[in-house]
């Protein structure tokens, strides 16, 4: 064999059709013609094709992935490979204690290991739900096989009294109303499942729909993938011509360190600030790019993303949902106003073979009220802003969600532009904050800032969705609905809190938080982006010196206790550190 066919000799062959150990060949191929693959077919140099399924009963919002994997089977054999599905560790948001987070490397580590033990040439990876999307492409990554990514789409748009309901955001904004006395338990419930009305993932732009929008933004799904709602006719197109056209990409032997190039992550970035997407776009977008090989500099964030408006108008920085994203163009017509404004990367290569300008060609948005032109933004300069100061090194401010009232309350002051101090009540974990956010002797008022720590990578473990705490009740029967908030957990990406978020390094490895003190002032200057506690030097070192830290729980189960062994903070993506030099690994055979 010369040294071109060696190159592209499939990697299946070697189990099933290997000359020099026809026992173990016999021994592959025996199990496999169980369901209907002949041994001829299996032996005849057709991709083997994987299905990566992520939907099941304990991944409701990607269940559809169940009733989609049969188009794409079908696309796949039409194009000319052999479909093998298999799943993956399920994750659900909503419903995972002590937190989904968790389960983000664990997802990962099970894939790469599937990847790359298996015949497997190239896969499909079914995606949805939040996590669901960057831990497959982090595994896709680490194992360098052609692979693509085929998002579930969101559920239809949620409608309660003729109102739009979006899924998480419904919740933050209906638990004010509950605690202000405007509805009952029942109607809370009742405004809740009305944001759910089929199968899909939140159909707001929370962390699932913008990580599934980054994703093709990276060009790992075709153009227009990521919007579809899940139960929409097209949405079975795209299963089936993504399984199409993985099977080309197998044979083109495009895979994902051709397409995950810093151009694409920057590409990626800037879509995150236009849609107003997910604050958990930072460490997932960080976790992809280490596991890819590409380092991004905390300054990133401000300089491909901050300065960029916002475009589109989905909740919750914004007022639509998921449906009529899509029918405006969705992700392609965002990007499109970059490419025109001339701010994306168009010559990057994508998982269709064409560049990124070539597939966003004629895809402008078809609805101006839901993707505006880049010269007639929601709101201008939308994107993270980061932090840092002597209370951590790193953390990051959603600014697409900082309302009109924030601003006239805490950055309009004259002579104090962009500039506030505000009195730091501080909670060790989310259920101190429930047991005394009411407390009468907090004294909190407009002139507070709510802090949580605890919530960190260690020490939750895994980094909860904790930080957008509301203020105590009777603060919100008086109509302040909300206060600004800090942390070193992260925010649903559904909410609308202003919050400085994701700070690293967490208070249970010794960042700042730690020996920050109820009633110690706190200055945030936006100018020059800092967070101070207002505290000297020798305050800090003796605080540092003769208080204990607050304590962080035990490890539960033995993933939390390995977890915590392994994983660093969010600044840094929140990846298994040890983790990232394995790239590549299906450039080697395992062994028999
Ligand atoms: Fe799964 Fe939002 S909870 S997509
Ligand atoms: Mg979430």
């Amino acid at each position: 064999m010369n040294r071109a066919e060696e190159k592209r000799r499939l990697r299946s062959r070697d189990w099933f059709d290997n000359r020099e150990r026809m026992d173990m060949t016999a021994l592959y191929l025996e199990r496999f013609m169980n369901y209907g693959v002949t041994p001829e077919e299996l032996r005849s140099g057709k991709p083997i094709i994987g299905i990566a399924q992520s939907g099941s009963d304990l991944s409701p919002c990607n269940r559809i992935h169940i009733d989609l994997a049969k188009r794409t089977r079908d696309g796949i054999r039409d194009g000319g490979g052999i479909p093998i599905e298999f799943p993956v560790h399920p994750i659900f948001e909503n419903c995972r204690r002590p937190t989904a987070a968790l389960d983000r490397n664990l997802l990962y580590l099970g894939l790469v290991e599937l990847l790359n033990g298996y015949p497997i040439d190239g896969v499909v990876l079914t995606t949805g739900c939040d996590k669901t999307t960057p831990s497959q492409i982090m595994a896709a990554s680490t194992v360098d096989i052609p692979a693509i990514v085929l998002s579930g789409g969101p559920m239809l748009d949620g409608w309660h009294e003729g109102e739009l309901v979006g899924s998480g955001t419904v919740i933050w904004r209906s638990r004010r109303k509950l605690a202000a006395g405007e509805i009952n338990e029942d109607q809370f419930l009742d405004r809740a499942t009305s944001s759910a009305p089929s199968a899909g993932h939140c159909n707001s732009m929370g962390t699932a729909s913008t990580m599934n929008a980054v994703a093709e933004a990276l060009g790992l799904s075709l153009t227009g993938c990521a919007a579809i709602p899940a139960p929409y006719r097209e949405r079975g197109q795209m299963a089936y011509r993504t399984g199409q056209r993985i099977v080309e990409m197998v044979r083109e032997d495009l895979k994902p360190s051709d397409i995950l190039t810093i151009d694409a992550f920057k590409n990626a970035i800037a879509v995150t600030s236009v849609i107003g997407g997910s604050s958990n776009a930072q460490p997932h977008i960080v976790a992809m790019a280490r596991h890819a090989g590409v380092e991004l500099e905390p300054e990133i964030w401000q300089e491909h993303g901050y300065d960029l408006p916002l475009l589109v108008n989905m909740q919750p920085a914004g007022a639509y949902l998921g449906e009529r994203f899509h029918r405006a163009g969705g992700v392609p017509a965002a990007m499109w106003e970059l490419l025109e404004a001339g701010v994306l990367y168009g010559d990057v290569a994508t998982c269709t073979g064409k560049t990124m300008a070539e597939n966003l060609s004629g895809h402008e948005s078809k609805d101006r009220e839901m993707i505006r032109p880049f010269a007639d933004p929601l709101m201008d300069r939308a994107g993270f802003m980061v932090l840092s100061g002597n209370l951590f090194d790193f953390g990051i401010l959603k600014t697409s969600v900082i309302s009109e009232d924030f601003r006239e309350r805490y950055l309009s002051r004259p002579g104090h532009e962009g500039k506030f101090e505000v009195r730091a009540v501080v909670f060790d974990g989310s259920d101190d904050y429930h047991h005394r956010i009411d407390e009468p002797s907090l004294e909190i008022d407009e002139e507070c800032i709510l802090v949580i720590r605890g919530s960190g990578v260690i020490g939750w473990p895994g980094s909860a969705e904790v930080v957008n705490m509301q203020p105590p009740e009777r603060m919100i029967r008086e109509g302040k609905s909300w206060l600004p908030t800090l942390g070193d957990g992260r925010q649903s990406g559904t909410s609308d809190s202003p919050s400085i978020l994701n700070v690293s390094p967490e208070s249970a490895v010794g960042g700042g938080l730690a020996w920050l003190r109820t009633g110690d002032m706190i200055r945030v200057d936006l100018n020059n982006r800092t967070c101070n506690a207002l505290v000297d030097e020798d305050e800090i070192a003796r605080r540092l010196a003769e208080e204990p830290t607050p304590a962080v729980p035990e490890s539960n189960t033995p993933w939390e206790e390995l977890f915590r062994e392994k994983t660093g903070q969010l600044a840094e993506g929140g990846v298994m550190d040890f983790a990232i030099k394995y790239r590549g690994t299906a450039r080697k055979l395992p062994r028999h």
